[in-house]
């Protein structure tokens, strides 16, 4: 049982090495959903911190839960051609049908996860408007739930702080959308908790951030299943062509071919398919945020995603085995359409200028092992 009293055994594995990267790979997600090339921007870490310290002073809700919330309100927007805190209207968010719809595509991933019960409505309301102008279900006032009230405000005031650098100027800035956005009450009280807790010094010093989120992790002992990565890696799967279960499909191919090859460090090769995917989100981008760091800063507190990054950079082997599996994936089971289904033989020849002639037949060995279907499996 975890401290939230839910029981998460699903696909529940037997090895200590994996428990600790699911694990890992749970508590790293909200950091590196926020990564534009090497910075990470610590939105979704500020606004798990500031909602929460809202909703434990005025809203009288479980401050856990949207601390989660916020830590995970904008991991449907992977794959967008641009980081959400860089799109600052509600048009630009209409204008974006990607962005437009990643609250529900976070909500539907989230909510397969019993540690998210709760949690993933908050994200699905997070950008719902106090004056019913928001999305994606247009609700009013009270309507919305508080919590997402409180992700909205919170979510808010960090792309605020972002792009006007000081206090002041963001409270200002939220001053003019009050009644339309958010409640006026509401940000009141933020304003009040805000300057009690000192919370400037989220953005002056991120590694206070980093470290808020750390200590929020220590106190649970997060029993996460392997199920539950694969859930929350469904966000993740090829960001330009999303194709779902992409990750699971890669893992289950790569474990395929350790097994014909007996490959010894079969352990290494899944623990770099896990992150493949999460190893970049946003492109790179010019010039940072105030409140930033670097991604090694937080890698530093992830050992094991550490390895399985260091796997994919510096372990030829491992890399060519990760690379060769996903690539395999993409070409097998894009669009699914009749005259997009590729034969196994063609997709391998596709890939003989990239690939080792080794590397081409243990991959033809896997893939003939598994039935046709399995890269269809979406
Ligand atoms: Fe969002
Ligand atoms: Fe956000
Ligand atoms: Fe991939």
């Amino acid at each position: 049982m975890t401290d939230f009293g839910i029981d998460i055994t699903s696909g529940y594995v037997d090895n200590q090495a994996r428990r600790n990267l699911y694990k890992e790979i749970f508590k790293v997600i909200p950091f590196l959903a926020d990564q534009e090339g090497d910075l990470i921007n610590l939105h979704s870490a500020r606004v798990a911190i500031l909602s929460s310290k809202l909703g434990t002073h005025v809203l009288e809700s479980d401050w856990k839960m949207l601390f989660l919330a916020g830590l995970f309100h904008d991991v449907g927007a992977n794959g967008s051609n641009i980081h959400p805190v860089r799109v600052r209207s509600l048009s630009e968010h209409s204008r974006n049908p990607w962005l437009k719809t990643h609250t529900i595509r976070a909500h539907h991933s989230l909510k397969r996860i019993l540690l998210f019960r709760g949690a993933a409505q908050a994200v699905l309301e997070h950008h719902e408007w106090f004056d019913g102008g928001g999305y994606p279900l247009g609700k009013t006032g009270t309507n919305i739930m508080l919590e997402a009230q409180a992700l909205r405000l919170a979510d808010a005031f960090d792309i605020a702080m972002l792009y006007l650098g000081s206090v002041e100027a963001a409270f200002d800035n939220l001053k003019i959308r009050k009644d339309k956005e958010f409640d006026g009450d509401l940000l009141d009280l933020f304003k009040k908790i805000f300057s009690e807790a000192g919370a400037q010094k989220y953005w002056e010093n991120p590694e206070e951030t980093i470290k808020e989120v750390i200590n929020f992790y220590k106190n649970y002992d997060l029993r996460i299943g392997e199920e539950d990565i694969f859930s929350l890696l469904l966000l993740f799967d090829l960001k330009k062509k999303p194709l779902r279960g992409h990750t699971k499909r890669v893992k289950e191919l790569a474990e395929t071919v350790c097994r014909i090859a007996n490959i010894s460090e079969c352990e290494d090769i899944i623990a770099s398919v896990f992150v493949h995917e999460i190893y970049t989100t946003y492109e790179p981008y010019l010039g940072a945020f105030i409140g930033s760091c670097l991604r090694r800063d937080i890698l530093d507190y992830f050992s094991e995603v550490q390895n399985a990054f260091l796997g994919l950079e510096e372990d030829l082997w491992v890399a060519e085995i990760v690379r060769a599996c996903c690539s395999l994936d993409q070409k097998l089971s894009i669009n699914g359409e009749p005259h997009d289904i590729k034969s196994i033989e063609q997709a391998l020849s596709e890939m003989a200028s990239t690939f080792s002639a080794d590397t081409l037949l243990l991959l033809e060995k896997a893939a003939s092992s598994l039935k046709r279907s399995f890269f269809s499996k979406m």
